[in-house]
C-alpha cells in the first residue's frame, strides 16, 4: 500500500536520489538538484517535501517551498511547488496526483492562499491549475537597438561572478515594488545555486551598474550564456533606465550577438522604454508556470488592500461572494480572473478598474 506524507529530515538523502533520477541522471545529466536548490531540497525544508512511500521506498515526491509575496507592500503568503516526480516504476497508477491532491489539502490547512507551480502539464491543468500573468519577451540584437539615456552621466559598469556582490544586489532587489521576500542570507546562497538554469550553468553572470562619483548602485541584471553570443537575462532590478543601458553594454562591450529579455506587463517604465526603442515582442503567459488557489479566503484576506488601493472609489468593492458570477465558483477561472492579463476576457467595471493583480515573476532567483 502506498502511503502519503511530509518528509522528515532523514528522508531528504532519498528524495535527492529520487528527483536526481528522474529530471538529471536519466537524461544524461550531472545530479545538480541538491546543489541547485540547497534551500528547497534540504533537511530544513523536510515538512514541506511530500512524498509517496512504498515499503519504505519513497516513490514520488511533490516539494514546496513556502514562499511571501510582496506586491505593493503587502505580503501574500504562497507556495512555489516544484521537484514533482513519480519513480517511472509507479507512473501512469494515479500517484502523482493523489499526492498533489494531499498537498492542496494540507495547504489550505495550513492558510496558504496560492500555488505557484513550475509547470504547466495535463496533471496540473486537470486539477484547477491555470496559467497567468502576462509577459513580453524581447531578442535585443547587436547594432539593432539604440536609446538615448538621460540622466545617466557618469554612469560605469561591472561584471561579476562573485556572489560576495549579493549584499550590493540585495539593496537594488529589495526596493522592487512586486517581488518575493528574500533575506539578505538567502540571495548568496540562491545566486550561486543557478536554480532557474536547466540544463545547469557553472555561475551566473552579474552585472551591475552603479555612479561611479557617489558610489550609488542603480541596477543589475543576472544571466547566463545560453549559447555562445547569446545571453539570457533571468532577473532584474533597479532603475529601468539603467537595466536597458546594462543589456547594451552587454552587446557593444562585452561580445554579446543578442540578450534575450521577459519583462511581466506590470512593468510599465521597462516596457515604455523598450518600445520607444521600437523594439518588436511577442507576448505570453508567464511562461512555464501555473497557479493553483487553495485557500480562497487566506487569498482574499492576503489580497483585499491591494484590492482596496487599486479601486478608491469612495465605495467598498464587493467581497468575495458579490464577485461575477461565472467566476465565483470555480477555483480555476477566478486565478484567471485575479492574475491574468495575456487574452484577458472583458468582464465589466468595476472588475476591469481593479484586476489582473500583478505576481511576483516566478522564473528568477526564487524559481522552484
Ligand atoms: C508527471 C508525473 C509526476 C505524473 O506522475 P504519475 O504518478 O504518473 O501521475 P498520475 O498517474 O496520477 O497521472 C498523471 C498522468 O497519467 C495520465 N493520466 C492520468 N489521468 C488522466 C486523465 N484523466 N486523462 C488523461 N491522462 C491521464 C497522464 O499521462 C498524466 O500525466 P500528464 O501530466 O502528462 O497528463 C510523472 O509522469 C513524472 O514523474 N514525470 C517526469 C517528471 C516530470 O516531468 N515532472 C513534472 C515536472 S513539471
Amino acid at each position: 500500500m502506498i502511503d502519503f506524507r511530509p518528509a522528515r529530515p532523514e528522508d531528504v538523502e532519498q528524495i535527492l536520489g529520487l528527483v536526481n533520477y528522474v529530471f538529471r541522471t536519466s537524461s544524461g545529466l550531472e545530479p545538480t538538484m541538491g546543489r541547485q536548490f540547497p534551500t528547497f531540497i534540504c533537511p530544513e525544508n523536510a515538512s514541506n517535501l511530500y512524498v509517496a512511500v512504498d515499503n519504505g521506498r519513497i516513490v514520488a515526491h511533490i516539494g514546496i517551498k513556502k514562499n511571501t509575496a510582496i506586491i505593493y507592500g503587502h505580503k501574500v503568503c504562497m507556495a512555489n511547488m516544484g521537484a514533482v516526480c513519480t519513480h517511472p516504476d509507479y507512473q501512469g497508477k494515479g500517484i502523482g496526483t493523489a499526492l498533489l491532491h494531499e498537498v492542496f489539502r494540507n495547504l489550505c490547512e495550513e492558510g496558504i492562499g496560492l500555488v505557484s507551480i513550475s509547470g504547466t502539464r495535463g496533471l496540473y491543468k486537470r486539477n484547477s491549475c491555470v496559467e497567468v500573468g502576462e509577459t513580453f519577451t524581447y531578442v535585443l540584437e547587436k547594432g539593432k537597438f539604440s536609446y538615448s539615456y538621460k540622466n545617466l552621466e557618469g554612469i560605469r559598469f561591472y561584471v561579476s561572478e562573485d556572489v560576495d556582490k549579493a549584499e550590493v544586489l540585495f539593496d537594488i532587489y529589495r526596493e522592487e515594488p512586486i517581488r518575493y521576500q528574500r533575506t539578505k542570507q538567502e540571495f548568496p546562497v540562491l545566486l550561486k545555486a543557478v536554480p532557474m538554469v536547466h540544463p545547469p550553468v557553472p555561475a551566473l553572470t552579474v552585472v551591475v551598474a552603479s555612479f561611479e562619483e557617489e558610489d550609488t548602485d542603480l541596477a543589475y541584471i543576472i544571466g547566463y550564456e545560453k549559447k555562445p553570443g547569446a545571453f539570457k537575462v533571468v532577473e532584474y532590478a533597479g532603475e529601468r533606465m539603467a537595466v536597458v543601458w546594462l543589456i547594451e553594454k552587454l552587446l557593444h562591450d562585452r561580445g554579446m550577438q543578442e540578450v534575450t529579455l521577459e519583462v511581466p506587463a506590470y512593468d510599465r517604465d521597462l516596457l515604455s522604454i523598450l518600445n520607444s526603442a521600437r523594439l518588436s515582442c511577442v507576448s505570453s503567459c508567464y511562461p512555464g508556470t501555473t497557479v493553483r488557489i487553495v485557500n480562497k479566503e487566506s487569498l482574499w484576506s492576503d489580497i483585499s488592500p491591494i484590492i482596496d488601493e487599486a479601486w478608491n472609489e469612495g465605495v467598498p468593492l464587493p467581497s468575495l461572494a458579490g464577485l461575477p458570477d461565472q467566476v465565483v465558483d470555480d477555483d480555476a477561472k477566478l486565478a484567471q480572473f485575479l492574475f491574468t492579463r495575456f487574452n484577458r476576457p472583458y468582464y465589466g467595471q468595476p472588475w476591469d478598474q481593479v484586476f489582473p493583480l500583478p505576481l511576483p515573476w516566478p522564473n528568477g532567483l526564487n524559481y522552484i
